[in-house]
C-alpha cells in the first residue's frame, strides 16, 4: 500500500456516495485476511510451505515413482505396474529451486487416450482437491479409506493433477523468488514440465493433449495452451499434440464477469432490486480499473481488485450465509464445504512415504501464493483466446448454474461477446439440450472449436456436483461429438 497513486485511487473511491467504508473490500482487512477467511470456509488449514530444500537426485529433472496408495479399497490383487499411477517432483529449469508435484493416473480404459491435465484455481489451492473430490480415481471416505470413483476422469483419459504455482500443494522451494505473479510466469512453469514429463513418458506424447481446470485456472489456462501453442510453432522441444481446453466456471474476463455479479445475484434473488441499483453504482468504477489494468497493467490491477471486489462483498453482505460456489447451499459456522479429509489423508506417514515426497508438509491453499497473484487477479485472459481459435484449437467453457463466484452468466456473455472469425456464427447457433441417460443434465451451444454449456444441478466444483455429467462431458467433448441433442430447449443463453 506505499504506492500513492494508488491510495489516491482508492481514497477517491470512498467519495462516491454508494461506496461507504463498511463495504470496503473485506471490512477493511487485506487480501491474505480474505485469502486465510477463503480457505478456512473450506475446512483446511491456511499455511505457507516452509522453505525446504531436500537436495535429492539433482542430475535428474523428474524423479517419479510408481505407487499404490494406502487404502485404495480393492487394490489389494494389483500391482503397482498395473495400476499405471505416478507420483514425482519436476525441478523447474527456470527457478532458483522450486520443484513442482504431480500426479499422472494411466487410463483406466487405454493407453491411447488423450493425455490430459487438470489445473485447480484459487490461486494457490492444490490440485488434490478434484484428485479426491472431483475427478480424480478416487473419493476419501470418511474412516479415511478410499474408493474407487466410478466417474474419475482417468476412465476416458491419462490424467495429470499438478501442483503449482510453486507453494501450493507439496510443490514447494527452499528460495522466496520462486513466487510467480503472473500468467507468464505460471504458464513457462507449465510447459517447461510438460516437456520433462512428455520426456519422460515418451510413449505419451503422441497422444492428444488437452488441457483442463477450474475457477482461477480461467486464468492459467489461456495462458498455459497460448504458451504450449507457440511453443509448437516455434519448433521448442518437444511438440505437444494440443488440441483443446476446458474451463469450468473460470475467471477469465474480469471486466464482463464482475459486471454480471449483481445481475445474477437478482435473477436468482440473492438480492433485490433496490440493493441492486445500489451496488451497481460501483460499477462505472470498477470498469474504469480494469480497463487499466487490461492485460498487463500492475498497480492499477491491484487498485481494480479492491474497488471490484467491493461490489461482490456488497453483495454476500445482503446474501448472509450462503455458499457463494453454491448458491443452494448454506455454510454452517464458518465452514462452507469440508475438504478437511483430504489434508488428514495426505498428512499420514504411510501416504507421504508411498508418495515419495518426504517431509514437505501439504498445503491445501496457500495465501502466500494467493496474494502473490493479486496483481494478476483483474488481467483480461481472453485476449489470447481468438488466436488459437482461428488455429483449430478447442475450447470449452462449462460453469454449474448455481455457482455466484464464477458465475454461468458473466461466463456465457464473455464467450458470446469473443471476437473472433466464428462469433456470429456461434451468436446464431441454436441452444440445445445436454443430455445424460436420456434427461437433460444441461444447455449448450457450439459453433467450430468453440463450446459453451450451462450445468444444471451443479455449483462451482461440476465434476464434484455431477460427477456422471461432468465425465461424459469430457468424454464427447475429446471425441468430437459434443453436439448436443436436437431436442428443442428454451434459449438460455444467446440472449443474455
Ligand atoms: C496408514 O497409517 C494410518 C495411521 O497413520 C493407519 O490408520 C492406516 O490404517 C494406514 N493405512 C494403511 C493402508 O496401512
Ligand atoms: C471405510 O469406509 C468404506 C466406505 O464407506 C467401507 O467400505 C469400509 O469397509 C470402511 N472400513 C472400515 C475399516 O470401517
Ligand atoms: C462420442 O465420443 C465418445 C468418446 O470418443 C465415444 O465413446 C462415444 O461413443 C461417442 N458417441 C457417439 C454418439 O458417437
Amino acid at each position: 500500500m506505499s504506492n500513492p497513486s494508488l491510495l489516491v485511487g482508492l481514497l477517491s473511491l470512498l467519495l462516491i456516495p454508494s461506496v461507504s467504508p463498511s463495504d470496503f473490500p473485506f471490512g477493511a482487512t487485506f487480501p491474505s485476511i480474505q485469502a486465510e477467511k477463503l480457505i478456512k470456509e473450506l475446512n483446511l488449514s491456511p499455511k505457507d510451505a516452509v522453505p525446504t530444500s531436500n537436495g535429492g537426485d539433482e542430475s535428474k529433472r523428474i524423479v517419479e515413482r510408481g505407487f499404490k496408495i494406502p487404502g485404495l479399497l480393492g487394490s489389494e490383487d494389483v500391482s503397482v505396474k498395473d495400476l499405471g499411477h505416478h507420483a514425482g517432483y519436476y525441478r523447474l529449469s527456470h527457478s532458483y529451486d522450486a520443484r513442482m508435484f504431480y500426479f499422472f493416473f494411466e487410463s483406466r480404459n487405454s493407453k491411447d487416450d488423450p493425455v490430459v491435465i487438470w489445473l485447480t484455481g484459487g490461486p494457490g489451492c492444490s490440485s488434490e482437491l478434484a484428485v479426491f473430490y472431483e475427478n480424480g480415481p478416487f473419493k476419501i471416505a470418511n474412516n479415511l479409506s478410499l474408493v474407487w470413483n466410478e466417474y474419475g476422469w482417468d476412465k476416458a483419459s491419462n490424467l495429470i493433477f499438478v501442483d503449482q504455482p510453486t507453494g501450493t500443494g507439496f510443490s514447494y522451494s527452499s528460495d522466496k523468488r520462486d513466487l510467480r505473479h503472473d500468467e507468464m510466469g505460471v504458464s513457462n512453469d507449465l510447459y517447461d514440465f510438460l516437456q520433462a514429463f512428455f520426456e519422460e513418458h515418451p510413449k505419451f506424447a503422441k497422444n492428444d493433449f488437452y488441457i483442463t481446470g477450474e475457477s482461477y485456472a480461467g486464468h492459467y489456462i489461456p495462458a498455459f495452451a497460448s504458451r504450449v501453442h507457440q511453443g509448437n510453432k516455434a519448433k521448442e522441444g518437444i511438440h505437444i499434440n494440443l488440441k483443446g481446453f476446458a474451463i469450468g466456471n473460470g475467471l477469465t474476463d474480469p471486466a464482463i464477469q464482475y459486471k454480471a455479479y449483481t445481475d445474477y445475484a437478482l435473477d436468482m434473488g440473492v438480492i433485490k432490486k433496490s440493493d441492486y441499483t445500489r451496488i451497481n453504482k460501483i460499477l462505472p468504477v470498477c470498469e474504469l480499473a480494469i480497463k487499466l489494468c487490461g492485460t498487463s497493467g500492475t498497480t492499477s490491477c491491484l487498485a481494480s481488485y479492491l474497488v471490484c471486489n467491493t461490489i461482490f462483498n456488497s453483495i454476500m453482505k445482503i446474501a448472509g450465509k450462503i455458499n457463494y460456489y453454491d448458491i443452494r447451499k448454506q455454510c454452517e459456522g464458518s465452514l462452507c464445504y469440508d475438504f478437511s479429509n483430504m489434508e488428514k489423508f495426505l498428512n499420514q506417514k504411510n501416504v507421504t512415504d508411498a508418495l515419495g515426497v518426504g517431509g514437505i508438509e501439504f498445503v491445501s491453499c496457500s495465501p502466500s501464493v494467493y496474494q502473490a497473484m493479486l496483481t494478476d487477479w483483474m488481467r483480461n485472459l481472453e485476449a489470447g483466446i481468438p488466436a488459437l481459435l482461428e488455429d483449430g484449437v478447442k475450447m470449452l467453457i462449462y460453469a454449474g448454474e448455481y455457482d455466484l463466484i464464477c458465475n454461468w452468466l458473466g461466463n456465457s456473455r464473455w464467450v458470446h461477446s469473443m471476437e473472433w472469425s466464428g462469433q456470429q456464427k456461434f451468436v446464431n447457433s441454436p441452444t440445445v439440450s445436454f443430455e445424460v441417460d436420456n434427461k437433460e443434465a444441461g444447455q449448450m451451444k457450439s459453433y467450430g472449436p468453440l463450446t459453451f454449456l450451462k450445468v444444471n444441478d451443479a455449483g462451482h466444483m461440476v465434476p464434484m456436483d455431477q460427477p456422471k455429467a461432468a465425465l461424459e462431458m469430457l468424454n464427447s467433448w475429446i471425441g468430437g461429438n459434443l453436439t448436443g441433442s436436437s431436442m428443442k430447449s428454451e434459449n438460455m443463453i444467446s440472449d443474455m
